[in-house]
Parts: structure tokens; C-alpha cells; sequence
């Protein structure tokens, strides 16, 4: 019996033709010929007004923080329930985060509990569109309007999702995509900052480039490049980008399979709903998602049972984020917000189904057929 796998990194056509472009581009490092391509690309798909290329998310949130000028002691707002480099980002220029529940629909940053968080100190809201899922973005920018915070999107998983129709990524001041592996659409290691709010367009580039004015220098603007700024080496490279670009090209392909493999998990499991022994996610009228993952929530600590029993069958499941506020490091160097039941409960609970383009609609069945096995039910 073959195993199957939770991810396979998706490979369609013309990565590695790409790649051999470059011996006759001789160039490998950042701001080459696939990088601008990647930009154009994201630019038109996403209705960002600027879109650079990174060496991962993690990167673009670190760019965020430099861009906003975090310092000892400033707060943001954020999840609990999210990937570390979140938070870090953030904590590693001096702030802290604030966490704050999520809803237990969407496993997204619960808007009803951000105002009771905000304190003179907050200078951002960071969402997360966890699983590609839009958070509910209108009333999270009236409260940063109100308090006059910025909004920085995590869209680490939500490629080519929307909210309202509006691109996930077009919304907040900031915002940051992931090309890991784990991602819809990857290089191996990649990432990308957007940039809605025009203030941040050159500084973030002057950021990317370690902190000096490189890019005037490459449009003839200056005549020697020189250190003006805080920054690091945040490009990625060309052999990334030429890989990337060609993923970019099948972008929706690939999304049109990942959200059919979501359709045909969400009908096979609609019983075990019914019968109270699982909830599936739940996708709200304002999202339009872009099948990033496909998760299911129990009771009981039915979760860890299931994980061992699927890794029997050969099925390979996982679970997701420890929330932040309970973690060694995130107990130093954040506050709580708010209550966070459903960030404890989720935490322990959410189980993570195969998603990938390999996935054959054998493959489902016989996962859905083993979950079924296990509650004692049959398909
Ligand atoms: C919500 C979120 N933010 C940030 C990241 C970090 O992405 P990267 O690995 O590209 O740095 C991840 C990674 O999975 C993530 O899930």
C-alpha cells in the first residue's frame, strides 16, 4: 500500500527550463529578469501597487517591522494562532506582540476582540487568513482607522483568495506571501512584501538591499550607491525567482485542483458533521479561498488518536500551530489581549487532511473511508 503523503511540493512545467535561462543571463543574485517578471506578475494579480520579491515570509514580516519603525516596547496586535515568524518578526526589533482569540469558524483573528487590546502603545494589526481563509476584514480596518493603526495581511497561505473579491494581500497597508514548499505556489524557500500604502514603496526597497540606495543607483538615479538605512540581504535569488515565475505562470491551475480536492473532502465528510463527531471548516460568503488546506476540528483529544491511527494506514496527517502565548519564548516577550478558549481549544484539537495536486480522488477515498473506520461509521 503506497503512502500518502500530506505535501508534495507541486513541479509542473518550465521551472528547471527557466533555471538554465540564466547562463545566459549571467545573473543569479537578486533584481534579475524573473524577478521583475514575479513583481509584474503579482502586481496585476494581486492589485498591489508594489510587490517585492523576498527570500521568505518570515523576511517580508521583518521588512514590515523595519518599515513601521517597531521599537522597545511598541505593540501589535495579532493571532495567537499562527506560524512563529509572525510574531518574531516583530519581537526581534524590540515589540510586543498582544494576542488576541480567534473565531472558531474560521480559526482568524476575531475582530470582536481587537478593540479591548488596543492600548497607546499599539502601532498594527497583523492578521492572518489562516488556510487561505479571508479574516473579516471590513470591521478590523475601521478599528485601525478609528485608532489610527496600520494593518499588515499575513497572507503567508492565501495566494489568489479574496475577501469581498478584493485579493487577500490588496487590503492592508503591508502584506506578505509565503513561496515555501508547504505553499499553493513555491520556489523551496521564497516570499514576497506587497505594498498598498505608496508611504513604504522606496524604503522598502532600500531595506531589501541591506539598507542602502542600490536601486536609484541601478536607475542611474545616483552615482554611487551608499548606506542609508537599516536593512539586510532580504532579495531572493534569481535561480528562486526563474522556478518561482514559472509557478506563478499555473498559479490558478493549481488552485483550481487544490480547491477541488477541499470540495471533495468537505462533501465525503458532511456525514461525521452531522452526526456531531467532527466540524469542517467553514468558509464565510465574504471568502473566496484558494483550498490551502483542508482541516478538521474534534472533541475529546480524538485528534492525537487519529493522527496515529491514519499513520498506521499510511496516511500522513498533522496537526498545526502551538498557539504563541503558550509557548517558551512567547511567554517572555508577548501579553494575552483577551480570553483565548478557542486558541487552546484549536490548538489541541485541528487535524490537517493530504493537500496537494498529486492527490488522486483514490487517494481522498481511501482517507475519508479510514476516518470514517475509525468513528465506527461507514462512508
Ligand atoms: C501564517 C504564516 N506566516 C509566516 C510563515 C513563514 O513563511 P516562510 O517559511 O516563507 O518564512 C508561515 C509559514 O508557514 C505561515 O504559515
Amino acid at each position: 500500500m503506497k503512502t500518502i503523503k500530506f505535501n508534495i511540493p507541486s513541479l509542473l512545467k518550465d521551472e528547471y527550463k527557466n533555471i538554465t535561462r540564466l547562463r545566459a543571463n549571467l545573473h543569479y543574485s537578486a533584481n534579475g529578469e524573473f524577478t521583475n517578471k514575479c513583481s509584474e506578475w503579482l502586481k496585476k494579480n494581486i492589485k498591489c501597487k508594489e510587490a517585492l520579491l523576498v527570500h521568505s515570509c518570515t523576511a517580508a514580516l521583518e521588512m514590515c517591522a523595519l518599515l513601521i519603525n517597531i521599537k522597545e516596547g511598541d505593540e501589535i496586535i495579532m493571532p495567537s494562532y499562527t506560524f512563529v515568524s509572525t510574531a518574531n518578526a516583530f519581537v526581534s526589533k524590540g515589540g510586543t506582540p498582544v494576542f488576541v482569540d480567534i473565531d472558531l469558524n474560521t480559526c482568524n483573528i476575531d475582530p470582536s476582540k481587537i478593540e479591548q487590546a488596543i492600548s497607546k502603545k499599539t502601532k498594527a494589526i497583523v492578521v492572518v487568513h489562516y488556510a487561505g481563509v479571508s479574516c473579516d476584514m471590513d470591521p478590523i480596518i475601521k478599528i485601525a482607522k478609528q485608532h489610527k493603526l496600520y494593518v499588515i495581511e499575513d497572507a503567508a497561505q492565501a495566494i489568489l483568495s479574496t475577501y469581498k473579491g478584493k485579493p487577500l494581500g490588496s487590503i492592508g497597508d503591508l502584506a506578505t506571501l509565503s513561496f515555501h514548499e508547504t505553499k499553493n505556489i513555491h520556489c523551496g524557500e521564497g516570499g514576497a512584501l506587497l505594498i498598498n500604502n505608496q508611504k513604504f514603496k522606496e524604503r522598502a526597497k532600500i531595506i531589501r538591499d541591506k539598507g542602502t540606495n542600490r536601486d536609484l543607483f541601478n536607475q542611474n538615479m545616483v552615482k554611487k550607491y551608499t548606506w542609508v538605512d537599516y536593512g539586510s540581504s532580504y532579495g531572493l535569488s534569481e535561480i528562486n525567482a526563474a522556478f518561482l515565475y514559472s509557478q506563478l505562470k499555473q498559479a490558478k491551475k493549481i488552485t483550481r485542483k487544490r480547491f477541488s480536492v477541499f470540495k471533495l473532502y468537505h462533501k465525503l465528510l458532511e456525514n461525521l458533521e452531522i452526526k456531531k463527531l467532527i466540524k469542517r471548516p467553514t468558509v464565510p460568503k465574504y471568502a473566496g479561498h484558494n483550498g490551502h488546506m483542508y482541516y478538521l476540528i474534534f472533541k475529546d483529544n480524538q485528534r492525537n488518536k487519529l493522527i496515529k491511527y491514519l499513520k498506521q494506514k499510511k496516511i500522513n496527517t498533522v496537526f498545526h500551530y502551538i498557539s504563541l502565548h503558550n509557548s517558551l519564548f512567547g511567554r517572555l516577550k508577548s501579553k494575552v489581549g483577551s480570553t483565548m478558549y478557542n486558541t487552546n481549544f484549536i490548538s489541541n484539537s485541528l487535524l490537517r487532511l493530504p493537500m496537494h495536486i498529486k492527490l488522486s480522488k483514490k487517494d481522498i477515498l481511501r482517507c475519508v473511508n479510514e476516518i470514517y473506520y475509525f468513528n465506527k461509521i461507514n462512508l
